[in-house]
């Protein structure tokens, strides 16, 4: 069957992966209300497209901490992918590399830092969870700057992990063949089977609940690289953030996979771009399966977006080839709503061209 939309993915996906490994990527927090929400907040937002434009030539090129990619569409995180495909994370970084895009590898990846630099050239982003042990975190990323990567993504909303149902019931764990690669050698690679989930008994064990501002201080102590702190979803945060040295902001809410009915990250997006004013770039990830969604994020003050769940589901279905697949796709219908709306380069997309259902209550229709 031909794949003609992102969100085909997850079905293939779903069939062909044990259900552990199906339900563990797909999961949100309890009730997942905000797993809903995250894709259909969207929804509430239509356009108004500009016509008569010469849209001749778009330009989707734009650039992200000084990097220059092909559009403003990356990988967001997503841990232990080599569940999804044998692959695993050298496919997707493979798949952005060829799209000339940002890959951000997990700190739980089933590949480590070397060997996905290894892959050849290609701007890529580490994802860092603080562990109690501040030496694992002083050597990780140690060995992430040497491995090349560009910036550290700090992931701030997990001082524990969020319940997720589905993998309590599962008794989740990482399949004995595979390892949380970074931690190999530290002896923090394997997750024990446990009566929960066993990635939230990790958790319990490593990562460092005490985390605070003070922190992300010291991070800069350590690494020259730039800091971008995922997980913000209020204005307050984002002002500690631009203050606290960040050197971007992801709108996160971890793919609703933490705190359960917290907003859709679309509609958190710009209270959080207003308290940055403009000093430090805001990014988004949640929900992200079209498009018209990454316009609906720039225009809302976004400077580009970052996709998870259709990463794991297109490598599961189709490795690299699917993931390649999902980045073209939301390459060309995002190319295809700038022009339907009479926008030639990313500058050119405006608050003006949508309206949100909280703009006019009425204009949106009730889904
Ligand atoms: C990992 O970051 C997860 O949310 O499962």
């Amino acid at each position: 069957m031909e794949i003609t939309n992102v969100s085909e993915y997850e079905a293939i996906a779903k069939q062909k992966l044990p259900k552990m490994v199906y339900d563990y990527y797909a999961s949100g927090a309890e009730d997942q209300w905000t797993l809903k929400e995250n894709q259909h907040a969207f929804s509430r937002i239509l356009f108004r497209p500009r016509i008569l434009i010469d849209v001749s030539k778009i330009d989707l090129r734009t650039t992200v901490l000084g990097f220059n990619i092909s559009m403003p569409i990356m990988i967001a995180p997503t841990a232990m992918q080599k569940m999804a495909h044998p692959e695993g994370e050298y496919a997707t970084a493979r798949a952005a590399a060829a799209a000339d895009t940002i890959m951000t590898l997990s700190s739980w990846a089933t590949s480590s830092v070397e060997e996905v630099a290894s892959t050849g050239p290609g701007i890529r982003f580490f994802q860092l969870y603080v562990y109690k042990d501040r030496s694992v975190v002083t050597q990780l990323v140690r060995r992430a700057e040497r491995a090349g990567f560009k910036a550290i993504v700090l992931t701030v909303d997990t001082p524990r992990l969020g319940r997720r149902e589905a993998d309590i019931k599962n008794r989740f764990v990482l399949p004995p063949h595979l390892t949380l690669k970074n931690f190999e050698d530290l002896d923090l690679g394997k997750m024990d089977k446990t009566n929960d989930s066993g990635l939230a008994s990790y958790v319990a064990g490593q990562t460092d609940q005490s985390l605070s501002w003070k922190d992300v201080k010291w991070l800069q102590t350590i690494t020259k690289l730039p800091i971008l702190v995922k997980g913000v979803i209020t204005g307050e945060d984002a002002q500690l953030a631009v203050q606290y040295g960040a050197a971007g902001i992801i709108v996160s809410n971890h793919g609703a996979r933490q705190l359960d009915y917290v907003p859709a990250t679309i509609m958190a997006l710009e209270e959080v771009v207003k308290a940055a004013q403009g000093r430090i770039p805001v990014f988004l990830d949640g929900g992200v399966r079209r498009g018209t969604d990454v316009f609906k994020a720039l225009a809302l003050g976004a400077s580009g977006v970052f996709i998870g769940r259709p990463v794991v589901f297109s490598l599961a279905a189709d490795g690299e080839a699917g993931v390649r697949k999902v980045l073209q796709m939301l390459h060309d219908e995002f190319e295809l709503t700038m022009a339907l709306s009479g926008c030639r380069s990313l500058k050119e997309i405006t608050r003006d061209h949508i309206v949100t259902e909280w703009d006019r209550p009425r204009i949106a229709p009730r889904l």
